[in-house]
């Protein structure tokens, strides 16, 4: 029954990926038929240290009551204009705006469904905004697959994306 409620939010603990103390090795974030087509299982299984020694992502590790639930990274990006709705577009000569990007986000098997993955969004769209204080951040971006686009990311997170029949496909929050 515990597998089946919302996640215990003022239980969550976000950390910086720290190799020697954080444990992946039994966690599971390939989809539920296996596959792992965003190769977010990947990722996280195979050097994910190599990504960050030469600085192109930060991982986040995220414990619920102390035990890994999940992982995502955050790097610095930028969202082309032509990948942007009409909508919006910002009135500027820019031909891609500042991002930040969301590269991976994996929810363990065990903690799925109960609303973690929704709430690494929200926090990762608070870290946007706190980087524009600083270094200019205008979107909450983030790639993947058409499917997930669709049943996921658009109806549960508030991301938007320019509809396309491409298997996988970029997504966007405004952070403002
Ligand atoms: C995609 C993922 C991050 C979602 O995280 P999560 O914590 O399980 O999702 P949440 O609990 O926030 O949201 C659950 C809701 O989204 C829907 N949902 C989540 N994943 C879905 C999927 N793959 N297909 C269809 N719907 C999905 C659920 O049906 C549920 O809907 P409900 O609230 O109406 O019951 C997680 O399933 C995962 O890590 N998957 C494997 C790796 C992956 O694909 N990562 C994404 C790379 S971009």
């Amino acid at each position: 029954l515990q597998e089946n409620k919302r996640i215990d939010t003022d239980n969550l603990d976000f950390s910086i990926y720290n190799p020697s103390i954080d444990d992946f090795s039994s966690l599971d974030f390939r989809e539920d038929d296996n596959s792992d087509p965003l190769k977010v299982d990947e990722f996280i299984h195979k050097n994910p240290k190599h990504y960050v020694d030469n600085h192109v992502s930060t991982i986040f590790t995220v414990r619920h009551h102390k035990e890994i639930a999940a992982f995502f990274t955050v790097s610095m990006s930028s969202i082309r204009k032509k990948d942007i709705e009409l909508d919006d577009k910002i009135n500027v000569t820019f031909s891609d705006y500042p991002a930040l990007l969301l590269g991976q986000i994996g929810v363990d098997k065990k903690f799925r469904g109960r609303g973690l993955g929704q709430y690494i969004c929200k926090y990762c769209s608070g870290f946007g905004q706190r980087l524009n204080n600083d270094v200019a951040c205008a979107f909450l971006i983030l790639q993947t697959t058409k499917e997930l686009a669709e049943k996921y990311y658009e109806s549960k997170c508030d991301f938007r994306w320019k509809k396309s029949n491409k298997d996988i496909v970029w997504m966007y929050r405004k952070l403002f």
